[in-house]
């Protein structure tokens, strides 16, 4: 083979998994089978708040084709999660759970049972046959309810039903009070999302060549779903596997468990294969959401632009567990006074459980919901000011050195300002003088048809946050005589679509300086790696490209010292952050950051309510573009995303229950509703310690877009629309409250 070594980061090179997924030759769980496979079904709850008083599976045990019912009393550490391990398994009496009230279901999504049968059709029929008795509990489905004296308690330990309040108190409210010369106000409401990935949960478990409990499923992190089934099963991490095949996205809808644990207890009980799909209809009902959340803020300014107070209240609907929510409320705090540099804060965060749907991890991570209420504030504070949005931004971003609201300044690499700047220049704004400006939006003839034009900005962390131990291992092996021939690398990470395994393969290609044909990954399987964290906070780019640098390096030492194959395996750790003070907020809540701004145009017709986003232009730092494709496909995928989350889609729930849980009520975007153009203004101002200067990007885009849709909206409307999704019956109630489209 001869050596044609080229550029290979910073290039679009095909997709190591552009083919096989395309063909559809590629296997995703469900497409998986194993001989003498059993097939499973779970069995939900049927009330949003009861103590299961009994299970009664006779008639399921005694239906042709059935193999086991499994209960909560099966389960031999009848709890899990993600960040605290708050959720019963299977719920039911006489388990053995650490979970106060484990046979308590506290939603729709709690799980009771499951069975395992010979068909997919005899499950499902047994499930049904399960006679659960029930004792009913009050219940409460809003968090502002939730929070007050004499409201239902979800968990005995939790008072309020507070599961975390996050205060950030910096600087003198009354003195930055004092000196704002204009203050505005607004509440904002965010909504429900659900993930919508393309395959819905499905997996497979029995026992591998080597008597472990295998689970073959999609999911965010192998050694993560490991460690959670270990819990579960009380069994040593030696006898339990997990591995990914494809994964049909994941957008942080899988960072918790669904399928995992319950298939790897039939399998290690039956020892068996066993195989579960989910339909569409299950996964938008059982696995977690987007948090709604209900955010009042009020900030303050001088006449000549300068923020000096914000103040905020934000409340997260956590739902019954705690998945995610303290960590994502967590981010909401931080984000919902945006990338300026505020002296006087004020802030309280709160998640609060409901018999809700769960909530959890989704692209952005509490992110858009604080950027929604702080990019809302500034919109709404220029137009008070009679001030360009974009000169106040200017005003006011955060730059090296600047204190976040926490009392700590940025890691360096602070480039906002010349985010928010490239994005004006590149979509509508002109540069006059030393300011800027934007011309007027000229109108469509139809007088039915309003254009607007909006802006708003944003930043997020890369990688774990407030004091999380953040890390990722990595291996390189190179193999060959005199010159290297193969170079396998392992690492865990996960492909869940956005591309990163063929951005791992061309950083191992630039760190060994092989050209990529010779550069093999292996990947998602706990007995072939070791623990990588997950594919989700924007990290796995930074986190993965920083340890196989490191493992190149050791490799290559041993390479030159005539080791062959010549190994490296190196652990990358990146600086310590820190949780946030219970009373001040001061923490150094994050290691690396990524800055993005949007710019977009809309048309709103008057008389149907309905948005359409015209065009998006969205400038993002990505400190190296390792792949542009790929980052390119993630600006417009964020875009087209969190389009449906501003404008679309509308999960509609009735005391805790799920009224639409199909794609033909639940409305995404589709080809039809993408905007025109989406213009993906790539910037590589280089993050000091990413890996040849990378930073995260895949969720930074989502951020401003809600926020940006708003302000179009009004710019066309004159009015402020404060509660997302936009959706047709909202926007014509609100137009037609001014007296706007009625002809
Ligand atoms: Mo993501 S929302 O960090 O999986």
């Amino acid at each position: 083979m001869s050596a044609e070594k080229t550029v290979i980061l910073g290039q679009t090179v095909r997709r190591l998994d552009a083919v096989g997924k395309v063909t559809g030759e590629t296997p995703y769980p469900g497409d998986i089978n194993l001989d003498g496979q059993l097939w499973m079904k779970q069995r939900f709850s049927d009330r949003a708040h009861a103590r299961v008083v009994a299970v009664d599976t006779s008639k399921a045990d005694a239906l042709p084709g059935v193999v086991r019912v499994f209960t909560a009393k099966d389960v031999p550490q009848n709890e899990y999660g993600l960040v605290i391990k708050d959720q019963p398994v299977l719920i039911g009496p006489g388990s053995s759970s650490q979970v106060a009230d484990a046979d308590v279901v506290r939603c729709y999504a709690d799980c009771i049972a499951v069975v395992v049968a010979e068909t997919e059709a005899a499950a499902a029929e047994a499930a049904r046959l399960i006679e659960v008795t029930y004792e009913d509990l009050p219940a409460v489905f809003d968090p502002l309810d939730a929070m007050q004296d004499g409201a239902p308690q979800i968990h005995v330990n939790r008072p309020g039903n507070i599961l975390c309040h996050y205060k950030i108190r910096k600087g003198d409210m009354a003195a930055g009070w004092a000196l704002a010369d204009v203050v505005v106000e607004g509440e904002y409401r965010t909504g429900h999302q659900e993930h919508a990935y393309l395959q819905p949960e499905a997996g497979l478990g029995y026992i591998d060549e080597q008597g472990r409990v295998t689970v073959i499923v999609a999911g965010q992190w192998v050694h993560e779903d490991q460690e959670q089934i270990c819990h579960a099963l009380n069994l040593p991490e030696e006898q339990v596997r997990v591995i990914y095949p494809a994964i049909g996205g994941a957008f942080g809808g899988r960072e918790d468990m669904s399928v995992q644990i319950v298939l790897a207890l039939a399998a290690w009980k039956l020892r068996r294969p066993v195989k579960i799909v989910w339909s569409r209809e299950e996964s938008i009902l059982y696995h977690h959401k987007r948090h709604p959340t209900v955010i009042r803020a009020k900030w303050g300014a001088t006449k000549d632009g300068k923020i000096v107070a914000a103040e905020a209240m934000v409340i997260g609907d956590a739902g019954a567990y705690n998945y995610t929510s303290t960590k994502v409320m967590g981010n909401a705090n931080l984000c919902v006074t945006g990338p300026y540099e505020i002296p006087n804060i004020h802030v309280d965060t709160y998640a609060v459980h409901t018999n809700n749907l769960l909530t959890g991890a989704f692209r952005g991570f509490g992110g858009p919901q604080g950027a929604f209420a702080a990019e809302g504030q500034m919109n709404k504070l220029a137009r008070a000011l009679g001030m360009d949005p974009v000169e106040l931004r200017l005003k006011n971003v955060l730059r090296e050195g600047s204190l976040l609201s926490v009392g700590t300044p940025l890691p360096p690499g602070v480039s906002i300002g010349q985010v928010v700047e490239q994005c004006a220049e590149q979509s509508y704004w002109q540069r006059d003088g030393d300011g800027w400006q934007r011309p007027p939006t000229p109108q469509p003839d139809d007088p039915a048809i309003r254009r607007g034009i909006g802006f708003a900005a944003g930043f997020k962390n890369v990688g774990f946050s407030f004091g999380f131990p953040e890390q990722s291992w990595a291996t390189i092996e190179l193999h060959g005589d005199a010159e290297i021939e193969e170079v396998i690398v392992r690492h865990a990470g996960a492909e869940v679509g956005q591309g990163t395994h063929t951005v791992m393969a061309q950083m191992a290609a630039e760190a060994t300086d092989v050209p990529l044909t010779k550069v093999r990954l292996i990947s998602h399987d706990t007995a072939e790696t070791l623990t990588s964290g997950s594919a989700s906070a924007s990290r796995l780019t930074f986190m993965a490209g920083n340890a196989i640098r490191g493992a190149a390096a050791l490799a290559l030492e041993r390479w030159k010292n005539e080791e062959r194959p010549a190994m490296g395996t190196y652990q990358y750790r990146p600086p310590k952050t820190t949780p946030y003070d219970p009373e001040t907020g001061r923490a150094e809540p994050n290691f690396a950051y990524g800055y993005v701004a949007q710019a977009v145009e809309v048309e709103v017709d008057v008389e149907t309510g309905l948005i359409r986003l015209v065009r998006a232009v969205s400038a993002n730092d990505v400190g190296r573009a390792v792949n542009p494709q790929l980052v390119q496909g993630q600006i417009e995928g964020a875009v087209v995303q969190a389009q449906g989350y501003a404008i679309m889609e509308n999960l509609i729930t009735e005391e805790g229950r799920i009224l639409n849980p199909y794609l033909s009520t639940y409305l995404i975007p589709t080809v039809l509703d993408v905007p025109d153009e989406v213009k993906s203004v790539i910037l590589e101002y280089a993050d000091p310690i990413g890996p040849w200067g990378a930073r995260g990007m895949a969720e930074m885009p989502y951020l401003p877009l809600a926020p940006a849709i708003a302000a179009a909206v009004f710019d066309a409307t004159g009015i402020w629309m404060d509660s997302i999704p936009l959706t047709p019956e909202r926007v014509v109630a609100a137009l037609r409250e001014h007296g706007i489209g009625v002809f």
